[in-house]
């Protein structure tokens, strides 16, 4: 139902009246070639576009844009395209987390800066997502997400091959000596064949059914694949719906409701989805005003049943769930894990989207009398060692080691890991814990993706392949095994895991959330007393402003000064 009138949308400031300055907007609007009759009394409606060459799972956005222009044009908007930076997971060094507020940033400012009613963000590559709603939820400005969609199956050898897991699942092979280069290039040639995100249940397949979950896409949306023709088709659809979402003013703020965060939980944890989620709906849940920590995160996990079979903690790849129904489908057998009258972009509430959506592969989507687990396979574990809270996804692990204790190897930095991890002489067995110190939110910087420690050489060479691994680190959430991620507080800040030594018994107790450093608390305190913190790496610039403001792992990593509460007031026009 329409609720705003032309006059009353925030564009008609910019072109509406009649003084100097809308003017010069409208002579502006002219000299791109449109007239009035292509914006007059229309709502605009920005694309938030992070499309780069520096980006191949966003490859096919420049023209995804136009289908969503197609869309827009079609609904009596007028749409206008906005580059916003584009965070590619493989390419950007120290870690793609260093710019995911200053991409939640830019598509905030430039949605309030411009004459913009309504915005389609274009994400997929995974920072790209809680920056762009992040970005929405701030603004709260009406707002529909469109994820990439992932690509295609890898192929090799009569073999699929998923992104990011059979990385490093054969490059832990070739190091252990059984396959061989010619093997190890042919994968390099076969695991990344079309445009879009990693087909696995990564972080971007993660985030983006979490997006649908919370109402964010269209229904459907999360596992599209990028190359298929429904994608195009749904980018047109997604363009249509935002002019009539500003038309009825539903705004982002009304959709990221704490129920909605909760189904997102819900169904990140039924997919087996990426540990980054708890960082990313953290801190979009702080934007929105909605409530979410990690007790309740871990509350919803031990509910919630592992449905979906999707690698890495499973045996599918997201063009499988697409094919047995994607997440409407396994939302449906969810029903009543779920909130079901949170209201979504298209109007509807999420119960009455997923209504009757068929499952067609029991192997992808497992029924509920049948989980692959009884509770979900994302943990959030407290002890000493972590006294704001660690996680583990217990889904990729070695089951074995979900119960363990032993003594710990370690590194102070992961420039140490790399120099001694396969040094001969490096005193580790099998029952060691490895400890990776100084890879947190402020030690990365930027919290990078090294807490999945690799194997040291010569215990993949006596068959060992899951290892009791410690850090403040993330984890690629194509990886697996027993990695204990987000030591929070960080090692860089004096947290726990600074004091940490070679040798000290680590117990990591799963079923029972813990996480417990075995040394007396006298012998604590005396390595807290002599510690020294190590100076910050960025002397300057953005660098620095990141380490200054970001706040702890549990807190979601967002910039203190951006979750912080009051309404930014429109920019006044003269
Ligand atoms: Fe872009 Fe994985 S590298 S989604």
């Amino acid at each position: 139902m329409r609720k705003k009138r032309p006059e009353d949308l925030r564009s008609h400031r910019w072109f509406g009246a009649s003084d100097l300055r809308s003017m010069g907007h409208r002579s502006r609007a002219k000299q791109m070639g449109f007239g009035a009759e292509d914006y007059a009394g229309k709502p605009v409606i920005a694309i938030l576009n992070t499309w780069s060459d520096a980006n191949p799972c966003h490859a096919h956005f420049r023209v995804r844009a136009e289908e969503v222009k197609r869309g827009v044009w079609q609904a009596g908007g007028f749409p206008l395209e906005i580059p916003v930076l584009s965070i590619g997971e493989t390419f950007m060094k120290r870690s793609p987390m260093l710019y995911r507020n200053l991409l939640a940033m830019e598509a905030e400012e430039l949605v309030r800066a411009n004459p913009i009613d309504g915005a389609v963000l274009l994400g997929g590559c995974d920072k790209t997502v809680p920056g762009l709603l992040m970005a929405a939820a701030s603004a709260n400005l009406p707002a529909i997400f469109l994820p990439a969609g992932p690509m295609l199956r890898g192929y090799w050898r009569g073999q699929t091959l998923a992104s990011g897991s059979d990385v490093w699942k054969y490059w832990a092979e070739k190091r252990a000596g059984t396959i061989d280069d010619c093997a190890w290039r042919e994968i390099e040639d076969g695991i990344a064949r079309s445009f879009g995100t990693c087909m696995t249940m990564g972080t971007a397949s993660t985030m983006a059914a979490a997006a649908e979950a919370i109402g964010m896409t269209l229904p459907g949306a999360a596992a599209t694949p990028a190359a298929d023709s429904h994608h195009p088709r749904l980018a047109a659809a997604t363009g249509r719906r935002i002019v009539e979402m500003v038309w009825e003013d539903l705004t982002p703020c009304e959709v990221m409701s704490t129920a909605a965060f909760e189904n997102a939980v819900t169904a990140v944890v039924a997919v087996g989805g990426s540990t980054n989620a708890i960082i990313h709906l953290v801190a979009m849940a702080r934007r929105a005003g909605a409530s979410l920590d990690l007790n309740r995160f871990d509350a919803l996990s031990r509910r919630t049943p592992l449905l979906g079979n999707i690698r890495p903690s499973g045996a599918y790849l997201m063009e499988d769930l697409y094919y047995a129904g994607g997440l409407p489908a396994v939302l449906e057998r969810l029903r009543d894990l779920l909130a079901l009258d949170a209201i979504t972009v298209n109007g509807r509430t999420i119960g009455e989207n997923i209504r009757g959506a068929g499952a067609y592969n029991d192997e992808v989507i497992a029924p509920r009398e049948r989980p692959l687990q009884s509770e979900g396979g994302l943990a959030v574990l407290r002890g000493n060692l972590a006294p704001e809270g660690a996680i583990i996804k217990s889904s990729a692990a070695e089951p074995r080691l979900l119960t363990h204790t032993g003594p710990a190897v370690v590194f102070r930095n992961y420039a140490d890991l790399a120099a001694r991890i396969d040094d001969p002489d490096l005193v580790v067995t099998a029952d060691s814990v490895l400890v990776l110190q100084h890879a947190g939110p402020q030690g990365g910087p930027g919290m990078p993706e090294w807490g999945m420690l690799p194997i040291p050489k010569k215990l993949l060479q006596q068959g060992v392949r899951d290892m009791v691994r410690v850090s403040d680190a993330r984890m690629s959430g194509t990886a697996y095994g027993a990695c204990v991620l987000h030591v929070s507080p960080e090692s860089f800040v004096g947290g726990p895991l600074a004091l940490v030594q070679d040798g000290d018994p680590i117990e990591l107790n799963v079923p029972e959330r813990r996480l417990m450093l075995q040394v007396a608390e006298g012998v604590l305190a005396g390595r807290r007393a002599a510690w020294t913190p190590t100076p910050p790496v960025y002397p300057r610039g953005y660098g620095l402003l990141f380490m200054r403001h970001v706040t702890q792992a549990h807190e979601g990593c967002d910039f203190d000064f951006l979750h912080r509460g009051g309404v930014t007031p429109e920019p006044e026009i003269h």
